[in-house]
């Protein structure tokens, strides 16, 4: 290979964490109160005021923010729940986790999600309607309750169609915005209540805060719904079930009570003070962040645009968070495919991912799920065909700018 490698190592997707945060967690450790507690209201009341949501729950994991998600629409065996293959199995997982089956439908390849017009194909084609105005699955007899389309690397889902689908169908809508923190649709943040329209059926969203994502708390997530009453079966829920999950954190407060009651069975899912503090810290450089990422990737965008056809590079528009930068690989015009392409990119000290392998690839999924390689194609080539850039904040420009001169003259050298 003639170009060379860089000086040092660009990693993927490091968090960026400065001495506010280092602060901040110092304090909250000072505080004599680690987990669930103040810090974690204040962080709920300042994320879901940046949404212009009425309320948020901050838990464990945008995985478990999922699984409260089906859990506060009762979802459960006989039913099944329409997402994208193009995921991380979290999204799945959580329609598992309560005994129903996801549907994966293709996607939409100029933005990497679900596309509206197939499930509808689904929708008409592979169900009929049930009495209750939800469709069956002719095949399965499961009844579908919810569509859970993914905001895949900050592209938002095209809401206004599964809204429509969502009401014509009377099914619920669980976004997975697990990348979307920051991502507008129709010039409102996901999350924000008013995207969803008056009377629709219930709508959920669920955000990560995993060490990679647009705010970063080591592990983290949060959940936001359409009806305060779906909030607050989420945070009994979250915490093991107990009746007034506010009162875990007062019972040791001078005028708290040991009494507490548990309703049903609730999980483990509860956010700390640690990571509040550091997600309140990450909060207020939010927009900073948002303008980093999309000042990386105008640098990648600009250097790459040389090479025409031989790649196709993700939709610049305004709407994006760019979590990621999914560059796709015109292998046609290549001499060399994606797993060649990785590692000499790994070769040249450039930190890079494939977001996602299918979910109908892993072996777990083919298992209970069955379908068979070849079922989803649009999915299954953008699968073949895509490498993740690095586009942080806390990758400099310099860094950045060195890594798509390289990523250029390497492609350009294995172009057909
Ligand atoms: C699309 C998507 N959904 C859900 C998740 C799960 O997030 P978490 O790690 O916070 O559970 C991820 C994690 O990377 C993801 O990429």
């Amino acid at each position: 290979m003639a170009v060379k490698p860089l000086a040092t190592f660009t990693p993927f997707a490091p968090p960026l964490i400065d001495e506010r945060e280092i602060e901040a967690v110092a304090s909250a450790l000072q505080s004599g109160w680690l987990t669930r507690g103040p810090r974690c209201e204040l962080f709920e009341a300042e994320i879901a005021e940046y949404l212009g949501a009425a309320g948020a729950l901050a838990v464990s994991s945008c995985t478990a923010a999922l699984h409260l998600a089906h859990l506060t629409l009762n979802l459960g065996p006989g039913q099944g729940v329409i997402t994208s293959p193009l995921t991380f199995v979290s999204t799945a997982h959580a329609i598992v986790y309560c005994g129903a089956r996801p549907f994966l439908v293709d996607i939409d390849p100029t933005t990497g999600n679900l596309d509206p017009n197939l499930v509808r194909k689904f929708l008409t084609e592979e169900c009929r309607l049930g009495g209750s105005g939800q469709p069956i699955h002719k095949e399965t007899s499961l009844t579908i309750t919810a569509i859970s389309p993914v905001h895949y690397g900050g592209w938002p889902a095209d809401l206004e169609a599964f809204w429509r689908l969502a009401q014509e169908f009377n099914l619920a809508l669980v976004e997975d915005a697990a990348h979307a923190l920051g991502t507008t649709y129709n010039h409102q943040l996901i999350g924000n209540p008013s995207l969803r329209p008056n009377d629709a059926p219930p709508g959920l969203v669920c955000f990560s805060f995993y060490a990679t994502k647009n705010l970063a708390t080591g592990e983290g997530g949060l959940l936001v719904a359409s009806d305060p009453e779906l909030l607050e079966r989420a945070r009994i829920l979250s915490a093991y079930g107990i009746s007034d999950a506010r009162k875990i954190w007062g019972r040791y407060a001078p005028q708290g009570t040991w009494v507490y009651d548990v309703a049903e069975l609730g999980h483990k899912y509860n956010f700390t003070d640690i990571q509040a503090a550091l997600g309140l810290a990450q909060l207020e450089k939010l927009p900073q962040f948002l303008a980093d990422r999309r000042e990386r990737a105008q640098i990648w965008l600009e250097t790459l645009a040389p090479l025409g056809d031989l790649v196709i590079l993700p939709k610049d528009t305004p709407e994006t968070a760019w979590h990621l930068f999914p560059l796709r690989l015109n292998l046609l015009r290549l001499k060399a495919n994606r797993d060649q392409i990785f590692q000499s990119l790994r070769d040249l000290n450039i930190g890079a991912s494939v977001m996602f392998i299918p979910l109908h690839a892993h072996s777990y999924y083919r298992q209970i799920l069955g379908y068979p390689w070849g079922a989803l194609p649009l999915a299954e080539n953008f699968f073949a065909e895509e490498i993740s850039l690095p586009i942080s904040p806390a990758v400099s420009l310099s860094q950045i700018e060195a890594a798509a001169t390289a990523t250029k003259a390497l492609l350009a050298e294995l172009a057909l």
